[in-house]
Order: C-alpha cells, then structure tokens, then sequence
C-alpha cells in the first residue's frame, strides 16, 4: 500500500499501530505481489460475541480479554449497553469489562436500530428470560449465504417452556411459568442452536440433555466461560451436552480462544498469493484439519511455540473437500481455500454441505479469469465423507488459470476477504467495493495488509 489515503482531504492517513482505520468502503489493490511478513489474530469473533452474551448471565462483572475490533463485537456491545450493561475497555488493549447489574428491559426501537446488523441478538433469549422474563428479537442479520432459519433456536426455548410469539416487532419471547431443563435433539449440529441451548440451560430448573450439538472449539470455549461463572456442563461422546442448570451464576474473567478462521485465511493468503506469512496467535490444535488440507494442496507451515507459519511448499495440488461441521472442514475456511485453488495444476472440488449459497461468490473470481463451476444442486461423488444433504452446493475448480483485475463488489464476509486475496494474486488493477463487510470478522484488516506488503489505495 502507498497509504491509506483520506482522498476527499488528499492527507496520507496510514493508521499508527492502535489506531482506528481510516472508514472506506473502496479498494484499489495492484496485485502481483506475495504477501509476507507476520500478523496477530486475536480473540474468535464466533466466541468472543456470545461471550459478550453470557455475561449478562452473571451477578457479578465480566472481564473478557483477547477481544477483536470488529464491527460485530461492537453491535454486541451496544445490544448490551441498550439492556442496561456497563461495558468499558480494559486497560490491556482488546479486555472489556462487563457489568450487567444494571440490567434492564430495552425499548423496542432500540433494539431495531440493530435488527439486520448481526445473528447473536438471537442469543440473548435464554439470559433475558433468567433476567427480565421476556426477550424481543429483531430481524436477524449476518452474512447472506443462504436462508439460515431459526427454527432450532425456536423448539429449543419451546422446550424449555418458552412462548414465542411473532409480533410486528420482530419475535417476543415470554417465559410465564420459568424456564425448565430439557431434552432436546437437534435435526443438524447447529453451532447457534447448541448456544442457544447452553445458555438457557445452565440457569434453568433441572438437568438439560442435547443431543446432536454442535462440537466447534469455540463451543467448547464458551463452556469453559459457563464454567467460570458457576455452570456444571459436561460432555459425552457422539454430540451429547448435559446441563444441570443452577440458580445464580458469576462474572468470569477469560481470555477468548484464538480465531482459527481469520489464521486459516491468511494460510490461503499466502498460498494464493506465494508469499510467506506468519500467523501469531495460532494453535495447531483447533486446526488440525485445516492444516491436513494444506498440506493437500501442496502448503507448508511449521508451527511454533506463538504461532504458525504458511507459505507454499511447491506447486499447488488439487483437493477435493467437503465442508462440514467440526472436526470437519469448516465453511468458513472453503472460501479463501477457493481462491488459492484457482492456482492448483489440475481439478479440484468443493462440496459446501452447511449452507445452500456460499459458493455465488466464484462468479466474481471468474471475472478475474479463474475457470470455476457451481452446480447448484451439488454433484455425486463415490467415498463421501459426508452424507449428501439436500441444500448442499459443489464448485469444480480447474486450474491453474492466470487471474487479472477486475472491479467487484463484496458478497459477504468470508467472499470478501476472497476477492480481496484473488486481487493481490491477480496482475493488474482491481476495485473491490463494500469492503465494510471485511471489519465484521477481520480486525485492523487494512493495516494488516499493509503489513504484509500489499499495495493498495483506499478511494471511497
Ligand atoms: N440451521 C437451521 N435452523 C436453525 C439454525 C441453523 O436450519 O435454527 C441451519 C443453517 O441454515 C445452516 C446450518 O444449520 O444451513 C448451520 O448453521 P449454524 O446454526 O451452525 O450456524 P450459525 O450459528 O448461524 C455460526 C457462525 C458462522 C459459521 C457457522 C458454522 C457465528 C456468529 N456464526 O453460524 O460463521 O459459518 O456457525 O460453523 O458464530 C462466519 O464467521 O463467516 C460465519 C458465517
């Protein structure tokens, strides 16, 4: 990057180490250039926001460390602070303190001023039928890769004795007779639904048994700040959680587990852009089956004591991978795995088995020259992993195809962090537009491409 450029005043504005990034929406990326040199990730976006959540659970204040400044940990913030909890920063950059004492019922239009901006405010039902009885939910938002219904998150409060009601508010959730333990089987290992569950379960009479939850680290990690505050959760073999729910819980003072999907997209930086970057803060293992498919594709990384390193270990390998729930292949990871594949010698496949629209974003990477083609309604293949499931999608990837600039608009979060890698791999010029989208997950995002060497221009 030359700098982050404040265009309307014309002053350079590359943001100091701590500093906010300059607001844009628009990128100018010149591509042809590996990316190296070394980046931080901090705390999982996909813990660090429930945990948010469940400190309105406690009696006492939260301190929760290793927090990213991403725009979903800010609407997670204000949500809090509508219903009457204190957060503040801690003095170590990236705490905060949560003290939810002052907990309250929010008014309806504040809670809309969120709707549409995340998926956790669904999380609150369990915590705000402990605290306040009732819990309004607003329309949901997050990454648009499919339907992604709440029908889970609905049985599951049923079952424990909730009544839910669609009002033109949005969804209003009373609980008249309390909330009791139950026995829920979920139809899928929804990651949402089995949060949902452990944080209505742990304060609600009597013993609750999941079957089919969802396993994810981050998952594991929030039971571990459920632990803190006073929780008894224990697990057993084949996705079953049992909860003996219990009647006041504390704060808890926990550092957030690391963000495997932001270490693995830059793992497929480097490899689709040949460069050679060192991920601080990784761990090996919450990404053992990442690294497998690395390795696959012809990667090389060396894991060391405070993180790992990726670069490319020769020439890219095809792969054919099946996204699927942990210890599978996640999602999350298919995208910027996509890009770096465009430049495998040969054929490979992704089946996305979680949700049915997260493969449109290859069009974009087709403008950029790469050869990709999605069957919508996935294709057959012999010696699945997986079992086939009906929404499911395949993109077949044929490789390697020169990549050029193109102008393209951000889809959603893990898309745009794809078009953003395809541009830097790509020669020539690219606009990648919408780039807000990218601070949802990826903190300090520009600054760390500046790092890394890219060269780029904010111009909107
Ligand atoms: N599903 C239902 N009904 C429900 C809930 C889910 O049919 O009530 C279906 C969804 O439509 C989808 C599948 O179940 O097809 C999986 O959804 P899940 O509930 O597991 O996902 P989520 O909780 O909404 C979280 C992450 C996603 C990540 C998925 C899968 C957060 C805030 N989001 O979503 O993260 O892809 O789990 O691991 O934790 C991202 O970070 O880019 C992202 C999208």
């Amino acid at each position: 990057m030359k700098s982050l450029l404040n265009v309307a005043a014309g002053e350079p504005a590359t943001p100091q180490p701590g500093e906010k990034e300059v607001a844009g929406e628009i990128l100018a990326i010149r591509g042809g250039r590996p990316l190296t040199g070394r980046v931080e990730v901090k705390g999982a976006k996909n813990l660090v926001t429930k945990a948010m959540v469940a400190a309105l659970l406690g009696e006492t204040s939260s301190t929760l460390r290793g927090v990213p400044d991403i725009s979903d940990v800010q609407v997670v913030r204000s949500l809090l602070e509508v219903h009457g909890v204190t957060v503040e920063d801690g003095e170590e950059e990236g705490t905060l303190h949560l003290d939810p004492s002052g907990a309250v019922a929010a008014h309806f239009e504040e809670i809309d001023a969120h709707a549409g901006a995340s998926r956790i405010p669904i999380l609150f039902c369990g915590p705000l039928l402990h605290l306040l009885g009732e819990a309004l939910i607003p329309d949901l938002g997050g990454c648009r890769i499919g339907d992604r219904p709440i029908n889970f998150h609905m049985d599951a409060l049923r079952a424990f004795g909730a009544v839910v009601d669609k009002s033109y508010e949005g969804i209003r959730i009373t609980a008249p007779n309390g909330l009791h333990g139950a026995n829920i089987e979920l139809p899928y290992p929804s990651v949402g639904a089995t949060e949902q569950v452990l944080l209505t379960a742990v304060r609600a009479k009597g013993t609750t048994e999941l079957r089919g939850a969802a396993i994810e680290p981050e998952i594991m990690d929030l039971i571990a700040v459920l632990q803190k505050m006073g929780a008894i959760i224990s697990y057993e073999p084949n996705r079953v959680i049992l909860i003996e729910g219990v009647e006041t819980l504390t704060g808890y003072d926990h550092r957030a587990i690391f963000d495997r999907n932001e270490a693995a997209s830059w793992a497929c930086a480097a490899l689709a852009t040949d460069g050679d970057i060192f991920v601080g803060g990784a761990r090996q293992q919450e990404m053992l089956t990442f690294l497998n498919v690395f390795r696959k594709v012809g990667g090389w990384f060396d894991v060391r004591e405070d993180g790992i390193q990726f670069r490319r270990g020769g020439a890219l390998k095809p792969v054919t991978v099946e996204t699927d729930v942990h210890p599978g292949f996640m999602t999350d990871w298919q995208q910027p795995l996509i890009v770096a594949l465009t430049q495998a010698e040969g054929q490979s496949v992704v089946h996305e088995t979680v949700y049915e629209n997260r493969l449109g974003f290859t069009q974009a990477l087709n403008q950029m020259g790469a050869d990709i083609v999605v069957h919508p309604h996935g294709i057959d293949a012999p010696d699945r992993r997986v079992a086939r499931r009906a929404l499911e999608q395949a993109a077949v990837i044929n490789g390697p195809t020169p990549m050029h600039g193109a102008d393209v608009v951000v889809p959603d979060l893990r898309g745009g962090y794809s078009y953003v890698i395809a541009a830097l791999a790509a020669e020539g010029e690219s606009v990648v537009r919408n780039i807000g989208i990218i601070r949802r997950g990826y903190e300090k995002f520009l600054t760390k491409l500046d790092t890394l060497g890219a060269d780029f221009d904010v111009i909107g």
